[in-house]
């Protein structure tokens, strides 16, 4: 029952007024004053190697322009994306966007989501027949990037709506601007009549609302407007109002000491107990890439001015912590490992009373000479440096890691690539906690045992992140290595969520088939790599008046 959507001809003249997007523009590079403009986003964080890489990509894209957008063309047939391509795409392409489009969700005939996954071999759907916000991020942008804004903009109007629903877990009420997890569409083929069910954590397995549902929304409204050039939906009264009690949510007062995000367990992709309660590093990149995608959307009015002051003093104080506490190279390792303890007064080197002795010895052999990363939390008398990567990949994309981290990320990659990827992009975290502290830390989770799903899985979703990171960092190579891999074997293993085992060779033992996220992320990653110019979406440029931190280790002048 999918619905005929019109192809749209992008707006390939309108410009974004959103002042940090007036980046240099790259089609002067292609030397190709007559052609039309492709909706070419600017970025100005390619490096030199990767600008020749960069104009190849777009020139091709350039050449394939007026065969693609020919007039009567239909949404439905082959992807705008393949049919720009002058050498043949990968034979998954089709397959993958055959998959995608069957997972689509319709709200009285529109399309407004995808289900995290259709397998209809599984016994136990749980709520994999839901529209999850985080799931569909991906599916949003392979849309987008496709020249199929429509059902992006249907998503997060729907999800606007849920927004503004009374919200409550037994006798308690949730904040306004909560988010739905997940939301289901209801079809009731008599009354012919379709209704929504939305689960904002009061069906969630722990009860936990998702607090990066709401980040990701904002995150998505930018990408809607960075990529179709139109800002009307982010400008109207209601995306303002939701955008402003999503804020409300995290920039509240109260009696934090630090500007991070105090967060439970489970409140994110990773959504069980999984020790990662405090200030997870994945909340705090998205935190943070949310605040600035907001301060960028925010109107100047009286309201919107107010919350404008409360961001940029937010920002200024993350980002300076999340640098200076959040980030472990060899020499800030080392220094930790001398650390003094029960030092008092403001001349404490050692703010957090961190225990050498609680470093766990994986740190020492994992932690090459040249690389460094953002560890997983930092509280009082508590590091957890355990590396995840969506926190890594996206501290990248929002520029909330200085040029020098973005590099030194992907460095440690590339130096402990058997470790963070193994045989499939990529492990969701590293390494996998076991036996006494398994038990301690998940209350014996039987999902999460070592080296499976949340506990150091693979998540092929994490391919498109991993590839929006390297086209940054301009490690292009990296990327490739990356797709190749999946290419190998996501078609054949049906798209499983996720792997398990040490280096990711065997499909997770609960492991969903056709996960629309790991279908949707290798679409978003194959087309980035095609047309770099689509990372605009997604990535933000550094902002000059956030001063980078004295440079302290060798790691972060490589
Ligand atoms: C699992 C994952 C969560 C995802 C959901 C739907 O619960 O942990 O991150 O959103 O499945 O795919």
């Amino acid at each position: 029952m999918e619905c005929v959507r019109e192809y749209q001809l992008r707006n390939v003249s309108s410009h974004c007024s959103i002042s940090e997007m007036d980046d240099y523009d790259l089609s002067k590079l292609l030397d190709k004053p007559d052609k039309p403009r492709l909706n070419i986003e600017r970025q100005r964080s390619f490096d030199e190697r990767s600008l020749s890489e960069l104009s190849i990509g777009l020139s091709r894209a350039l050449d394939a322009y007026e065969t693609a957008y020919s007039p009567g063309r239909s949404a439905l047939d082959t992807p705008v994306s393949s049919a720009r391509n002058s050498f043949e795409p990968h034979p998954m392409v089709a397959d993958a966007w055959e998959a995608l489009r069957r997972s689509l969700v319709f709200f009285r005939d529109q399309p407004v989501g995808t289900i995290a996954a259709y397998d209809h071999a599984s016994e136990e759907v749980l709520n994999y027949d839901q529209v999850f916000v985080r799931d569909f991020v991906p599916s949003a942008l392979a849309f987008l990037m496709n020249g199929e804004p429509e059902i992006v903009k249907n998503f997060l109007l729907k999800t606007l709506q849920l927004q503004g629903w009374e919200k409550r877990i037994d006798r308690f009420k949730l904040g306004e601007g909560a988010m739905p997890a997940s939301f289901k569409v209801l079809h009731d083929p008599d009354r012919k009549t379709d209704t929504i069910v939305a689960d904002f954590g009061e069906s969630a397995i722990g009860r936990v609302a998702p607090v990066d549902s709401g980040f990701w929304w904002i995150i998505l409204l930018r990408a809607y407007t960075k990529s179709t050039g139109d800002l009307s939906l982010a400008e109207t009264p209601e995306c303002q109002k939701g955008m402003r009690l999503i804020l409300s949510l995290c920039l509240s007062e109260g009696f934090d000491t630090f500007p991070t995000l105090l967060c439970a367990d489970g409140c994110s992709m990773i959504d069980r107990r999984m020790g990662i309660y405090g200030y997870p590093i994945e909340i705090q990149a998205l935190f943070f890439m949310a605040l600035r995608c907001a301060l960028v959307m925010l109107r100047h009015d009286t309201e919107g001015k107010e919350f404008i002051e409360r961001i940029v003093k937010r920002l200024h104080a993350l980002s300076f912590h999340m640098r200076s506490y959040f980030w472990l190279d060899f020499q800030q390792l080392n220094d930790i490992y001398r650390y003094k303890t029960e030092e008092y007064s403001h001349t404490a080197v050692n703010k957090f009373n961190v225990i050498p002795d609680s470093i766990l010895d994986w740190v020492f052999d994992f932690m090459p000479t040249r690389g460094g990363y953002f560890i997983g939390n930092v509280s009082p008398a508590r590091m957890d440096m355990r590396w995840f990567a969506l926190g890594n990949c996206v501290a990248i994309l929002s520029c909330l890691a200085t040029a020098e981290q973005a590099a030194a990320i992907m460095d440690l990659i590339e130096a402990r690539w058997d470790e963070l990827v193994g045989e499939m992009p990529m492990k969701i975290c590293y390494p996998a906690i076991e036996s006494h502290e398994w038990r301690i830390v998940t209350g014996c989770d039987p999902k999460n045992t070592r080296w499976s799903y949340h506990n150091g899985g693979s998540w092929p979703v994490l391919l498109w992140l991993l590839t929006a990171a390297c086209i940054k960092t301009g490690r292009i190579q990296i990327a490739r290595r990356a797709i190749d891999l999946a290419e190998s074997l996501l078609l054949k293993d049906s798209w499983p969520e996720y792997y398990d085992g040490k280096l990711g060779r065997y499909i997770g033992k609960q492991a969903r088939k056709f996960q629309t996220w790991s279908i949707a992320g290798y679409l978003v990653a194959k087309m980035m790599l095609e047309d770099p110019s689509h990372l605009g979406m997604i990535s933000l440029e550094e902002d000059k008046q956030m001063k980078p931190l004295i440079k302290r280790s060798s790691s972060w002048t490589c």
